[in-house]
């Protein structure tokens, strides 16, 4: 059965009742059962786990909370200043533009892997929670620094011991809710307890620095948070709205490019287009007027619409948390939801557009400096390249 935030939730008895097998098929087409096998080991990594671990039934769960949170940001951090050093620009054009002052970037020895290693300890060590019952670990990023993804590396950093399954969600500013929907919907129909979501970039790696139209906006991070499976009543997802939309992708994008310097060499010397010549990304090419009218079309749709599906209005929301990409975009979409600014959480003016970190490192700051507090309400949304964007209704703690 889908409830009304669009999920599928079972009909499962309390923990501790005795369960009589059961499955079948729901309205919505989803094929169910009250007891799901989870196994997310792969078979060269059973040694690590002995079997009766990996084939424990688990129960299906229909809630899930957020109960840790953590960030992590580079240590070099260049201001709007220092840009106008480097291209055509000046400290009063940015920060009026787009409400940003400082970006932090990704320097020497620092890598995004132990950003985000960093992040999920912090939120890991929030819930006093050990990494060995971790079950799950979802890496939002678009930005990994190995082709094939970034989760098992994580996952092996953070010293997971019984092999929980560790996979990328590449969707650019809307991975981290994404990433959150995805964990929940592991949580209520997979048989999974224990998500750890983390959104972690790092676009100064594919920024042109000579085009003042892009360098301004971005800089790097990673923040993190623990998603744990609970009962219906104490539900920390309450709605999402998740859109996609391809034509919009020419707007934004860093698309793959032939390798010149081979061509110029010749050292392929291939006939016949064989075998293919080697490729790299190209920096972040972006419509900036087109991608600001998608975002402040789009993502009050997408608010109200959770808003609408949670049975909530967005004056009985405690706060609105977008992905910071720029101060205009937060202010039309906040005076178009009738939030007033007090409700509005936003650290750009010191981190730029973060891209799949935002969220999270902004709800880490307002989690930790008390603004936002256990049992409040927050409307989210992201949106960005693909074309992609999404929302979220959540409750915190
Ligand atoms: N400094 C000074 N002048 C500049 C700069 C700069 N950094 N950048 C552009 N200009 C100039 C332009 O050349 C133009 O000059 P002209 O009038 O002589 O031609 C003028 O300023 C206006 O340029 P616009 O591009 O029209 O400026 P706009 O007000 O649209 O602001 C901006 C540009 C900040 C990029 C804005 O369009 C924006 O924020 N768009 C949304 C971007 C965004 O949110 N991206 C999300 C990406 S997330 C992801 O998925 C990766």
């Amino acid at each position: 059965m889908a409830n009304a935030s669009g999920f599928f939730t079972p009909s499962i008895p309390r923990l501790g009742t005795k369960i009589q097998p059961f499955t079948g098929i729901s309205r919505s087409g989803f094929c169910f059962s009250r007891r799901v096998v989870c196994s997310s080991a792969i078979e060269g990594a059973e040694k690590h786990v002995s079997p009766s671990e990996s084939r424990v039934p688990k129960l299906v769960s229909k809630g899930c909370k957020l109960v840790g949170c953590g960030s992590a940001v580079p240590s070099l951090s260049v201001s709007n200043d220092d840009l106008s050093k480097m291209v055509d620009t000046s400290d009063e054009w940015i920060s009026v533009r787009t409400g940003i002052r400082n970006r932090r970037v990704i320097s020497g020895k620092e890598s995004l892997k132990n950003l985000a290693v960093e992040a999920a300890r912090k939120a890991l060590e929030m819930a006093d929670f050990d990494p060995n019952d971790l079950d799950l670990i979802l890496m939002c990023t678009s930005t990994p620094e190995d082709i094939f993804g970034a989760a098992p590396q994580i996952q092996r950093e953070l010293g997971c011991k019984k092999s929980p399954l560790a996979y990328d969600i590449t969707a650019a500013c809307s991975g981290f809710v994404l990433g959150l929907v995805s964990a929940a919907c592991h949580i209520r129909g997979g048989g999974f307890r224990n998500v750890l979501v983390i959104g972690a970039d790092g676009l100064s790696r594919f920024v042109d620095w000579t085009d003042r139209g892009t360098c301004i906006l971005f800089g790097d991070a990673a923040g993190a948070v623990l998603v744990q499976a609970c009962d219906a009543e104490e539900d920390g997802l309450l709605s999402f709205d998740l859109h996609s939309d391809g034509e919009g992708a020419r707007h934004l994008g860093a698309p793959m490019s032939d390798d010149k310097t081979e061509e110029l060499l010749g050292s392929n010397g291939s006939v016949l287009d064989f075998p293919p010549k080697r490729s790299s990304y190209s920096c972040i090419q972006m419509n900036g007027k087109e991608v600001f009218r998608f975002a402040v079309r789009c993502v009050p749709q997408s608010i109200e619409s959770a808003l609408e599906k949670a049975g909530l209005v967005s004056s009985s929301v405690d706060w609105l948390l977008l992905h910071q990409a720029n101060q205009r975009i937060i202010d039309a979409v906040a005076t178009r939801l009738e939030f007033p600014q007090e409700k509005v959480i936003s650290n750009l003016a010191n981190y730029g557009n973060t891209s799949a970190a935002s969220i999270p490192l902004a709800l880490d700051e307002a989690v930790r400096s008390g603004k936002v507090k256990p049992g409040h309400t927050i409307a989210t949304a992201g949106f960005g390249a693909g074309l992609t964007w999404g929302s979220a209704v959540i409750r915190w703690g």
